[in-house]
């Protein structure tokens, strides 16, 4: 483990994951060591964010137990057709931004596109405009992957709403329904945030280009750092009444965006435009984007043009937006 010093922790938190109560003794006998270093390793625990509860006579319990990744689960979930392009999963404890580490590595030549990247924590989760992105341990999904795009940048125009689309088909394979997208990359539930999309670019302006996706997926968001967030927000787990299988999402996750990213590849935004219109939650609303120069406007949103710009009806006619932030505008 990372962060939390040797795999030993691991093995720690496998004992525990089952939620029941683990005397001390018992857990120390397991690991082979003193009851005061397993003392000592749930304290780190703690550190992590995780709730251990302690009761004298019964031992250790982690509140609502825990589904740790698993590499090998999620590799064993995918088909052939997602294991062809898939170049390496990485499943990493604790690291500062899974984005950073993929673009890091392309850049040094020790990952190449096809590349994923998980991770229980991020120290430095990066969110849409240089925010921070929550991100504790075991709780949620950070995953990125990287794919190389041979036409240039302005190739991309769109990927990032395409992805949300790819996003939204993993969670309805996976049972979960009533999820929207709100341009241009929010995963929305009613008006709470359920997950994001940051795409990180490597490379040549027209030339091959390398795209780190980056995704957040509120799964099940501990209470502690539920108390930080300042937008509305929901997680899976509260979404859907049951609890999500942590492993079989990030499959999930993995395989629709590897299917989606040869589609636009080839072929752009514009074969997604049907898809879009199903899951577009602004459409018909009325609107306040702060575009990317800060200016606020006010229209009624109607939909994206075939690059994925946010179509903007408003006095003067109509705008469109290739990025900017957009709240829905009540009326009084
Ligand atoms: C947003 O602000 O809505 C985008 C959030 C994107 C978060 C994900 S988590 C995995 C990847 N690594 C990061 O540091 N950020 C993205």
């Amino acid at each position: 483990m990372v962060a939390a010093g040797g795999g030993e922790d691991r093995v720690l938190l496998a004992l525990l994951a089952d939620g029941a109560f683990h005397s001390g003794e018992s857990l120390a006998l397991r690991l082979g060591i003193s009851r005061a270093a397993i003392w000592k390793r749930i304290g780190r625990l703690e550190e992590l964010g995780l709730a251990v509860e302690r009761r004298s006579g019964r031992g250790y319990r982690l509140d609502g137990g825990i589904e740790l990744l698993e590499r090998d689960r999620i590799l064993v979930a995918l088909p052939q057709a997602t294991r062809d392009v898939l170049h390496r999963l990485e499943v990493h404890d604790v690291v500062g931004s899974t984005n950073e580490l993929l673009l890091r590595a392309l850049r040094n030549g020790t990952a190449s596109p096809g590349t994923v990247v998980l991770a229980e924590q991020q120290t430095a989760g990066r969110g849409r405009r240089g925010r921070r992105w929550m991100s504790p341990f075991a709780g949620n999904i950070y995953l990125s992957l990287a794919w190389r795009f041979e036409r240039g940048v302005a190739a991309l125009e769109g990927l990032s709403l395409a992805t949300g689309i790819a996003v939204v088909h993993a969670l309805e394979c996976s049972g979960v329904t009533g999820v929207g997208l709100k341009w241009p990359n929010d995963l929305v539930a009613g008006e709470a945030k359920l997950g994001g999309i940051l795409i990180e670019l490597e490379g040549e302006l027209s030339g091959p280009v390398d795209a780190v996706i980056g995704i957040g997926l509120n799964v099940r968001m501990p209470r502690a750092t539920a108390a930080l967030i300042d937008q509305p927000w929901i997680d899976l787990e509260t979404l859907v009444a049951r609890r999500a299988d942590r492993n079989a999402l990030a499959a999930a996750l993995v395989v629709s965006c590897f299917s989606m990213l040869p589609r636009f590849a080839a072929g752009g935004f514009g074969a997604f435009g049907d898809e879009w219109r199903r899951l577009d939650v602004l459409a018909g609303h009325d609107v306040t984007v702060m575009a990317g120069d800060g200016r606020a406007l006010h229209g009624r949103a109607d939909g994206v043009d075939p690059n994925g710009a946010l179509r903007l009806l408003h006095a003067q006619g109509l705008q469109l937006l290739v990025s900017g932030e957009v709240s829905v505008r009540r009326s009084a």
